[in-house]
């Protein structure tokens, strides 16, 4: 399992977006290193647990920006926000399975960055046409 480094290419061009995602990539890698390092499933979970939650939040403030600016295709990405939670809700550790490691590779690699440089690109693509700030100065 490998952390991921934040790149121009994850780069979608709105400031607070891109910020959200820097934090979301950080607290990623902190559950990438406790998995490595076979940390107990209840430190495990509950760094999944908080990349969830800020995860939650980004997704609703996202969401929030779709509705004001009337984002033709948001019952799409919504529903992908939703999935992406229902994915990662999966890889908590069962405190009752001989399990003890967290599968994490596909997380890694579609879980977040794909996300980000697909429906979130296209997203604020759209912000940036619509809105001279991009939606930037309404959290
Ligand atoms: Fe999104
Ligand atoms: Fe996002």
């Amino acid at each position: 399992m490998k952390e991921i480094f934040w790149d121009g290419r994850l780069e979608t061009g709105h400031a607070v977006i891109d910020a959200d995602h820097k934090n979301l990539i950080h607290l990623y890698n902190q559950v990438v290193s406790v998995a490595n390092h076979q940390a107990g499933k209840l430190v495990c979970n509950n760094v999944l647990d908080r990349l969830i939650e800020h995860a939650k939040a980004h997704f609703e403030w996202e969401e929030r920006l779709m509705i004001e600016y009337a984002y033709p295709e948001k019952e799409q990405h919504i529903a992908q926000h939703e999935a992406l939670i229902r994915q990662a809700m999966n890889y908590r550790l069962d405190p009752g399975s001989s399990d003890s490691r967290m599968p994490l590779v596909e997380l890694s690699e579609h879980w977040l960055t794909h996300h980000m440089v697909t429906a979130d690109q296209q997203l604020t693509s759209y912000l940036a046409a619509v809105v001279p700030s991009g939606g930037a100065t309404d959290t």
